[in-house]
């Protein structure tokens, strides 16, 4: 007999089928009249369907009276319309089979509300619990909406590599790969320097910190490209709102100016949120119930609104003038801290906002120099809570612009020999930008800590299982 999901067994529609059940208990309850109530849980939804064990049947007492929190279970029974408060329909089982018995004496998840600092350390077993799995259902849909997002409007999915030579966004924070013995490093030059020729890949290798300098590869060729894959940063920031991997989506465009570059980014973050509404509608209210009543309500301002677009050097302005006592003191040159960005979101103008044309020192090499020659067209998408959520930019296309701007970051410009190539062979404007995954999940949810939107966090001095 086919296995029924839990979600399909509460439509009420199925009252009077016979279905097949799996699942593992939330609770159980017994009733002095000869029977009990055993709350089944499976993943599908966050609810539970409540299935009534009548004690004739045969391993009640053996079997059915020993299960508890934690307990898998089979049941095949028939659907019926429920009695009970808050619920359309139950299960009457007529037959009952343990899969797997959890002594609650030991297992870790009791029914009583658990911190999260708790479950972080039990990450095989916090997907059980409603939170975490309502996340991975918020997940899922988010990453379904972000490839439909693209795939509707004809954007070519490209994989990136994870193992790269090149850096993106700065030295400092790659996770160097290597086969190398770490306890006798082949070495040059009396021992000053590492031999790389000795290494796997015969010279010096790291996890990514983005898939954009090979998307802008793609894009030179086919127009309209997305990555959409795990990035690493070994940035020592022990934040709610950092990760050492991280999962960046990663859209960029030939033919394509900063301007436009606003309008898909805000177009996309809209059509995220709106489909996470209406096809995560349960695990949505939820989320507003329990995590932070305003989630609902801030998603959906969202979708209806236009995002604020300013420069740095307006935001620099506004700060200024704020009076607001920052730890960090603003002055143009300086980047903005995520207490800066917060201000301008939360309290300047209470929705997402848009940030342009920084000074050109404080971003990175790739990004197109103004005629002001000062600033780049980068932005930052900045929302509640959260600050960045977005970076992106119009890249510089002239050759020997890119060339003069490596240099000046310390950068080899021979190292990016292909990089350059694209600019000295048919060269064309072209702009994308990264959105984090996570930091989009935990805005979605009103989670506060990143390390709870991931399944297996990374982190400063934790990566276990
Ligand atoms: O602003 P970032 O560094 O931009 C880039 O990497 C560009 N190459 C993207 C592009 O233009 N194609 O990172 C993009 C986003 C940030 O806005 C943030 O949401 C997220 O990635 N992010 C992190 N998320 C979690 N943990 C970290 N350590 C993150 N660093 C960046
Ligand atoms: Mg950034």
């Amino acid at each position: 007999m086919r296995r029924t999901r839990i979600i399909e067994a509460l439509l009420l529609d199925n009252v009077g089928k016979q279905v097949r059940l799996c699942g593992w208990v939330r609770t159980r309850r017994d009733s002095k009249a000869g029977f009990s109530f055993i709350e089944l849980n499976d993943g599908s939804t966050i609810k539970n369907v409540q299935v009534l064990v009548e004690s004739s049947l045969p391993n009640y007492e053996s079997e059915v009276l020993k299960t508890g929190i934690g307990s898998s279970v089979e049941i095949i029974g028939t659907i019926v319309s429920s009695p009970a408060k808050g619920q359309l329909s139950e299960v009457k089982a007529e037959s009952i089979k343990v899969l797997g018995f959890a002594d609650p004496a030991v297992y870790p998840l009791q029914k009583k509300g658990t911190s999260f600092e708790f479950l972080r350390t039990m990450a095989h077993l916090r997907p059980r619990t409603n939170t975490f799995g309502a996340i991975a259902r918020v997940r899922n849909e988010i990453c379904r909406s972000i490839h439909e997002f693209f795939q509707s409007r004809g954007f070519i999915y490209v994989q990136t590599p994870i193992i790269t030579a090149s850096d993106c966004e700065g030295a400092g924070q790659m996770f160097r790969v290597t086969t190398l013995d770490l306890a006798n490093v082949p070495r040059l030059n009396g021992g000053t320097e590492v031999d790389f020729e000795q290494d796997f890949f015969g010279r010096p290798t790291n996890l990514t910190v983005s898939g954009q300098l090979e998307a802008e590869i793609y894009a030179l060729a086919l127009s309209n490209v997305y990555t959409f894959g795990p990035t690493f940063r070994a940035e020592n920031s022990n934040t709610s709102r950092h990760l050492a991997e991280f999962w960046m989506v990663e859209p960029e465009m030939a033919f394509c100016d900063l301007e436009g570059n606003m309008d898909l980014a805000e177009e996309f973050l809209k059509t995220i949120f709106s489909q996470v509404l209406s096809n995560c509608h349960v695990d949505m209210t939820f989320f507003n119930e329990r995590i932070d009543n305003t989630v609902l309500e801030t998603l959906k301002g969202i979708i209806d609104s236009q995002f604020v677009r300013l420069s740095y050097t307006e935001a620099v302005d506004i700060l200024k003038r704020s009076g607001e006592s920052f730890e960090f003191p603003v002055s143009w040159g300086v980047d903005l801290q995520s207490e800066h960005e917060r201000y301008l979101t939360e309290k300047t103008f209470k929705k997402p906002v848009i940030l342009t044309d920084y000074p050109s020192d404080i971003k990175a090499f790739y990004m197109r120099l103004s005629d002001d020659g000062r600033t780049v067209s980068a932005m930052d998408v900045l929302v509640p809570k959260i600050g960045e959520i977005i970076g992106g930019s119009q890249r510089e296309e002239r050759l020997e612009v890119l060339e003069t701007r490596m240099k000046a970051q310390g950068l080899n410009p021979e190292d990016y020999w292909w990089y350059l190539d694209l600019r000295r062979f048919g060269t064309v404007p072209h702009a994308g930008f990264g959105l984090g995954l996570e930091r989009t999940i935990q805005f979605v949810t009103g989670m506060g800590n990143i390390r709870d939107v991931i399944p297996f966090p990374r982190a400063p001095k934790s990566a276990e299982f």
